[in-house]
């Protein structure tokens, strides 16, 4: 174990795989994220041991939530993040046999959706929105100054990753707060309207251990912890549940439009009520 009160050593670093043996399967190592990933498919832990009978139950959990047994699969792939910090082949794997599909089903939806990352994240992975909008009201300097601060650039991890105070960057797309632009997320939680400054005194506030407070709604946990809540699974206590994962989420500049148009008696046009086309069954 890492000293957890070490600060890490800016510069990226490279995934630390912990994939177990991939066998002769071509999907399999046409999914592997880099050579050096790859490499270490033959020498990590085996299945049973990275994901415990606790993972198992959760796993079975999830299936029973939904009529058939791979709509359970988007949950299931955060379930395994929350194990691992990524997606790892032995993750795919694992989702596999839960749900009855091929490695291949598994790999296609987890690589096709930006969540579910492919490499080992940091204990925190910072978001910083370069789209239009916050773009160009800062948004590109900020993700710039990051990364030049953590000594990474994007999907890639300033310390050991998984490791206290480790941070991964990334590039993000539109994170639907534009009218709080620039943004970014902390575990997907919300720093609204940040700059070059306030950006690298939350990072630094991250490597110290601390979890600044989000702009608004829930408090700041860590990749893992987050990625656990997004699989479906909080807290039984319904005190330490609303405590975990609610808080304020609105903000006065998203309601400004709603209000000024209830204040003057404003109301969207009715719409027509036409019958939709008719579609040829498949
Ligand atoms: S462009 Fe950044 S939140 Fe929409």
């Amino acid at each position: 174990m890492t000293d957890s009160t070490a600060v890490p050593e800016p510069g990226g670093h490279a995934a630390r795989t912990t994939h177990a043996a991939a066998g002769a399967d071509t999907d399999v190592v046409a999914i592997a994220p880099d050579p050096a990933v790859a490499q270490g498919i033959l020498e990590d832990a085996p299945a049973a041991e990275i994901f415990d009978a606790d993972t198992e139950a959760k796993a079975r959990n999830l299936i029973g939530r939904y009529p058939q047994s791979r709509s359970a699969l988007l949950p299931m792939l955060h379930l395994v993040q929350s194990v691992q910090g990524y997606v790892s082949q032995e993750g795919i794997a694992f989702c596999a046999r839960q749900l009855e599909l091929s490695e291949a089903e598994v790999s296609a939806v987890a690589t096709f959706y930006t969540m579910y990352k492919r490499r080992p994240c940091g204990e925190h992975l910072v978001s910083v929105c370069t789209n239009t909008l916050c773009a160009a009201l800062g948004g590109d300097a900020i993700y710039k100054k990051l990364s030049e601060h953590l000594g990474a650039g994007h999907e890639e991890t300033s310390g050991e990753p998984g490791t206290p105070g480790s941070i991964t960057l990334e590039h993000a797309e539109c994170l639907a707060a534009c009218d709080l632009a620039p943004v970014l997320q902390v575990n997907y939680e919300y720093y609204d309207k940040q700059s070059e400054q306030s950006a690298v005194e939350l990072v630094e506030a991250l490597r110290r251990g601390e979890k600044p407070a989000p702009t608004r709604g829930a408090p700041l946990t860590d990749f893992k912890g987050a990625e656990l809540q997004l699989a479906g699974f909080f807290p039984e206590d319904e005190e330490t549940y609303r405590s975990h994962v609610d808080g304020p989420s609105q903000a006065v500049e998203t309601l400004r439009g709603a209000r000024i148009a209830a204040d003057r008696g404003w109301t969207a046009p009715v719409m027509e009520d036409v019958p939709l086309p008719e579609v040829e069954k498949k």
